[in-house]
């Protein structure tokens, strides 16, 4: 594996690389990587010659309350697991080299990036799209891989691919659990044990949905209320919403397309997300 800080040194590479009629696969994240990455990983090997992952703490998805200051890193540790699982190239650039100075264009999206998270974290969406863009031109890969825990993301990404016209497949993987079901998230590692054990409540909500919409329920107020039971042991819900699989509006009953129902709380001082796909086929 080659680690690789600037943009230069890693277009060469991946120029060899695709001389040699390898097929790039690109895993952008933001460190302190988990089972969830190494899934994204493992993705990505099994489809391609090349696999290219980024880690890049990206300055401008952050709102100035949130957790850029304290976002956990360990690059030896993240650099080890890229190593044994087989990465070709870790890309970990600097702010520099992503953003140089009297950087002033962003990739603005549009109404995939307004409601769930985009309503809560003001220009989020914009950060993602913006440094997801930039990776995408510094990678140049044929493949991306996304974790499905990032619902809106993968939305978000994928429309920018085909708005802008990049030639990038988006491949969404699903979201990795603990044994517990809580799905993992660099973050979690900000939960004292106390906060854990209430964090699983997400995950039970939206499961305990799930079982219901198996078992034919189809109201949108009802999957909601059943979840949101679970739910009462966060200290702050931020939404809990059944929204359209594909357009990421408010869903209605009876359901009769795919919907996502979706969660961000905060337990303690932690903000977590998670999502489960209610499945159904096409009209
Ligand atoms: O999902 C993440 O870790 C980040 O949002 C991403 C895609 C790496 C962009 O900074």
């Amino acid at each position: 594996m080659q680690t690789i800080v600037t943009v230069s040194e890693l277009r060469q590479t991946l120029t060899q690389a695709r001389r040699a009629g390898g097929r790039v696969g690109f895993v952008p994240t933001m460190g302190y990587l988990h089972d969830g990455h190494l899934a994204l990983v493992a993705a990505s090997r099994a489809q391609c010659e090349v696999t290219v992952v980024s880690i890049f703490v990206n300055p401008t998805q952050f709102g100035p309350n949130e957790d850029l200051s304290t976002y956990p890193r360990d690059f030896l540790r993240d650099e080890t697991l890229c190593r044994d699982a087989g990465v070709t190239v870790l890309f970990a650039p600097d702010a520099q080299e992503v953003y140089p100075s009297q950087f002033e264009t962003y990739v603005e999206s549009g109404e995939l990036a307004k409601p769930l998270c985009g309503a809560f974290r003001p220009g989020h969406f914009r950060g993602v799209a913006t440094v997801v863009c930039k990776l995408f031109n510094m990678v140049q890969p044929d493949v991306a891989f996304f974790g499905q825990k990032d619902f809106q993301q993968c939305a978000v990404v994928r429309r920018m691919a085909i708005d802008l016209n990049l030639p990038i497949e988006i491949i969404t993987v699903p979201t990795v659990r603990e044994p517990d079901g809580l799905a993992m998230s660099s973050r979690n590692r900000y939960l004292s044990e106390e906060e854990r054990r209430r964090a699983l409540a997400i995950s039970r909500g939206l499961l305990a949905a799930v079982d219901e919409f198996r078992s034919g329920e189809r109201d949108v107020e009802k999957l909601v209320a059943i979840a949101k039971r679970h739910l009462e042991v966060v200290d702050r819900l931020q939404y809990l919403e059944l929204v359209d699989g594909d357009t990421l509006k408010a869903a209605h009953s009876p359901l009769r397309r795919t919907a996502a129902l979706c969660a961000a709380a905060y337990v303690g001082s932690t903000r977590l997300i998670d999502n489960v796909m209610l499945a159904l086929p096409s009209p």
